[in-house]
């Protein structure tokens, strides 16, 4: 048997870590990890537990998770309105699956904390010029410059900064009657309610209202219940960027174990999955649920070896494995991979993220994804789920509370020739407003199948 060596919030340091960057200074790196280190943490260890405990009941089958957000958060797009219309949309896809499915659902953002990106090469091509990639901005600068493109390891700080004020936005929408369900109409933005999706949120909406009348007609005390008035929000990002995880690392002064409390939930991305790599070594050994994403070349032996190290004891809810197959790989690849875990009986929560193997490029060399290839792909894993008996516990989306043109499709059709009129990722194109409604629908009538 393979001797595991111990873990430390440093180990992964004797690891072959990939997608780091090349800070120009590494004593400044150090300085700044050991100044994080010293900070107050962003989320509590009790937290990361209640997580892990909803996460438990998504295994079970008696809860779906819902993961969605940013693809990259941005330094520069950080106004209180910008954060609410993301909630509103979280909330109302939240509403429409609660609703359509009848099963409570776990809600986790892709946000508070995501502002670094794995690259597939280390160089890009901006207008004909090689320039260092833009890994995030926790990282680097994105301006098509050799000097905006320079690592800053003081932008961990800011990050850190950005992470708790948007925290702290969130937990005062979620906690502090924004997100309370009598609230269910106002979550519906303008632009929203002008669409078909939106027309058809408007109907459960005022059935979930008449509902709530309900409940306060046969004499129940609904002002008490505060299921109806708050909701938990959690925080996740990808946990790429190990000088940061390290330096956010705590122990937990009543179990003794280590959380990293950069936010709820970390994964570990699809470049960085090797069991044997920095990113693998630094998750095992902290206590928050962790995801793993899988992309199509993962086999049954790479799977099992990630469930192995990353929940050695098998812990409900420690675990999801995020795949992101691709619309046309997915009924082949996916089947394999869910007969050996349940064979070998580890507890996994199933994500489905249809986004990251439908990208596609325009003619004039727009990154785009098509509504249709994202719909297959989710229709390829409730189908791969019902044949092998197992639950599709939740899906991972990349959207925006915004009118943005930046995916292909839906029900009110964006077209190739409009993808430029309000293209405004800065990295991933996302699903707008009125596509994550639509699709929450879609994904509500492919769960009551
Ligand atoms: C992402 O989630 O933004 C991402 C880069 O995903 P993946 O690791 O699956 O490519
Ligand atoms: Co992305």
């Amino acid at each position: 048997m393979a001797v595991v060596s111990a873990w430390s919030p440093s180990s992964w340091r004797e690891y072959s870590a990939l997608q780091q960057p090349e800070w120009p200074d590494s004593g400044r790196a150090q300085d700044v990890r050991r100044r994080l280190a010293a900070l107050p943490p962003l989320v509590f260890a009790g937290e990361a537990r209640q997580l892990t405990a909803a996460l438990a009941e998504v295994v079970e089958g008696r809860a779906f998770l819902l993961q969605a957000g940013d693809c990259a958060e941005s330094f520069d797009d950080f106004a209180a309105p910008s954060i609410r219309d993301k909630l509103k949309v979280l909330l109302q896809m939240a509403a429409v699956l609660t609703y359509g499915a009848t099963l409570p659902v776990v809600k986790v953002g892709r946000i508070a904390g995501q502002f670094v990106k794995p690259r597939s090469s280390p160089t890009e091509h901006v207008d004909g010029v090689e320039l260092p990639s833009f890994r995030g901005h926790m990282v680097n600068g994105d301006a098509p410059s050799p000097e905006a493109r320079v690592p800053d390891p003081e932008r961990m700080l800011a990050g850190y900064n950005q992470s708790a004020a948007t925290l702290n936005l969130v937990r005062a929408f979620t906690k502090g009657g924004f997100a309370d369900l009598n609230q269910v109409h106002m979550w519906n933005q303008e632009f929203v309610a002008s669409s078909p999706a939106g027309q058809r949120y408007e109907v459960i909406a005022s059935e979930i209202e008449r509902a709530l009348r309900f409940i306060a007609a046969v004499g129940i005390d609904v002002a008490a219940l505060q299921q109806l008035h708050q909701v938990d929000l959690w925080t996740s990002h990808e946990g790429i960027l190990l000088d940061y995880e390290e330096g956010l690392t705590r122990r937990d002064s009543l179990t003794g174990d280590w959380y990293d409390c950069s936010a709820h939930m970390l994964w570990i991305g699809e470049r960085t999955r090797d069991p044997h790599g920095a990113h693998v070594e630094f998750l095992r050994g902290v206590h928050n649920p962790i995801g793993c994403k899988l992309g199509p070349a993962a086999l049954a032996a790479d799977v099992l070896e990630l469930c192995e190290r990353l929940n050695p004891a098998r812990v409900a809810g420690r675990l999801s494995l995020i795949v992101r197959m691709g619309a046309g790989r997915v009924a082949e690849r996916l089947p394999p991979l869910l007969r050996a875990v349940r064979e070998a009986g580890h507890p996994v929560v199933w994500v489905c993220d249809p986004m990251h193997g439908n990208v596609s490029t325009t003619a004039s060399g727009r990154k785009t994804r098509h509504f249709d290839a994202i719909m297959d792909e989710l229709e390829g894993f409730f189908d791969a789920h019902a044949d092998a008996g197992t639950w599709p516990g939740g899906i991972h989306l990349e959207f925006t509370g915004d009118d943005v043109t930046e995916c292909l499709g839906g029900s009110e059709q964006v077209r190739e020739d409009e993808l430029d009129t309000r293209y405004m990722t800065l990295c991933d194109p996302r699903l707008n407003a009125r596509q994550s409604v639509d699709l929450a629908f879609r994904v509500a009538e492919l769960m009551r199948r």
